[in-house]
């Protein structure tokens, strides 16, 4: 029912791409708990084992849920492959593993996820590659950061929490010129804002843990691109290393697939009411939001992505003390570093996301000691604003 899929909007692609109806006629797509699968004779297990004969071994290699999911996934970003992973750092590590040899070098947006830049900066050089840190909007930076033995440029767009953006097709044409992959992060808008391979990226990743589930519940990543890199290299490493998606999981996101352009629509609406009504607020310095006129790359954002997303960050004058002073006074958002949750997130990256980064690297990425990063919800505008405005009200 789903090889027709190319003709369908994205819309119905989240709900109906990736499952193959069992004998028992079910509508919702099963969990396949099982960790192996059962051959009818030794010559089936050999033939299976060798490769002579397509089906299921372990879960550590393929299942069928697992699949639903990796399928679905691989039709809305556009993709030839996907491969599901443990989590969102599982797809990072083993994309990076996958593509990389020791003396490789990478050029990074120094505006990734905290841990991100740890694995490059920390992990990634133990193992003998390389990496250089860039402004992640400044083309000519990155053009310069590129040495002869650079193979991947790796960037997160809008990114985290700053929600600055990058010229993805820019970047692409670079990369290809000079022999590399470009590697997009597009967590913050899902496949239904933004679609990464289609403006010419290489390889998309994904923490699934963010929006492809929407409700906080598990952890989960994905790596989606061409059939040799992602569907032959990407897919080796978890296989043979390990960090494989759990089948409850992947039924959980399927879940989350099925309602994601319904929600991504509501969670771009939320917060751009939030972030036009900050921006009036005083004590407010600076509001970060791409669908704000005031964002440096809003018109860059309103081309490259069919909406805004759902996070934004705002910096306040007192520093920290007043975002702290802020996010205590909140009764209903979450105090939690998680995003892309039905439940508005309410972080301050400087002491929690970003805290393990050095003053330096702090200072070069824009935490500032001031700066809340807010996921907005599907809760009311209203009441979003009125959990806010208790705090900022009593700086
Ligand atoms: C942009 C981005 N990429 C990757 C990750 C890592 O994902 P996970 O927590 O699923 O490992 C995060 C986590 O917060 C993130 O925000």
């Amino acid at each position: 029912m789903t090889d027709d899929y190319h003709d369908w909007a994205l819309a119905t692609r989240a709900v109906r791409v990736g499952h193959r109806r069992t004998g028992e006629g079910e509508h919702s797509e099963p969990i396949f708990a099982t960790s192996s699968f059962v051959f009818s004779s030794a010559a089936e297990a050999a033939a299976r084992f060798s490769g002579a004969q397509p089906g299921n071994i372990y879960t550590r290699f393929t299942n069928p849920t697992v699949r639903a999911f990796e399928e679905r996934l691989a039709a809305l970003e556009g993709g030839e492959a996907c491969v599901a992973t443990a989590s969102g750092m599982a797809a990072i590590l083993a994309t990076c593993i996958g593509l990389l040899r020791s003396g490789d070098h990478v050029v990074c947006s120094r505006s990734v996820f905290g841990t991100t830049t740890i694995l490059f900066n920390k992990y990634l050089a133990r193992l003998g590659v390389a990496s250089s840190f860039v402004s992640l909007t400044d083309l000519m930076a990155w053009e310069a950061a590129i040495r002869p033995e650079t193979r991947m440029l790796f960037l997160e767009t809008p990114s985290n929490p700053l929600t600055e953006v990058a010229d993805i097709r820019a970047l692409a044409e670079l990369a290809h010129a000079r022999g590399c992959l470009l590697v997009v992060d597009n967590c913050f808008c899902t496949p239904i804002l933004q679609r990464p391979l289609a403006l010419g990226a290489d390889i998309v990743i994904h923490s699934a843990t963010k929006y492809l589930d929407g409700q906080g519940r598990c952890l989960g990543g994905a790596v989606v691109g061409g059939a040799k890199l992602v569907g032959e290299e990407v897919l080796g490493v978890i296989r043979t290393a390990g960090p494989s998606m759990s089948p409850f999981n992947a039924w959980v996101f399927l879940k989350g697939l099925e309602t994601l352009a319904l929600r991504m629509q509501a969670h771009c609406r939320n917060a751009a009411a939030v972030a036009a009504w900050l921006e009036t607020r005083p004590g407010v310095r600076r509001v970060y939001f791409p669908g704000l006129a005031s964002h440096p790359q809003h018109e860059l954002a309103e081309h490259q992505q069919s909406g805004p997303g759902g996070i934004l960050a705002f910096d306040l004058e007192g520093g920290r003390e007043a975002a702290w002073q802020v996010i205590d006074s909140t009764r209903m958002l979450s105090i939690t570093a998680n995003l892309g949750d039905a439940k508005t997130t309410i972080t301050h990256p400087a002491t929690t996301t970003h805290g393990r980064l050095s003053a330096e690297e702090k200072a070069g990425a824009g935490i500032g000691e001031g700066l809340i990063r807010l996921a907005v919800g599907l809760e009311a505008v209203d009441d979003i604003r009125a959990d806010l405005q208790r705090g900022l009200a009593s700086l």
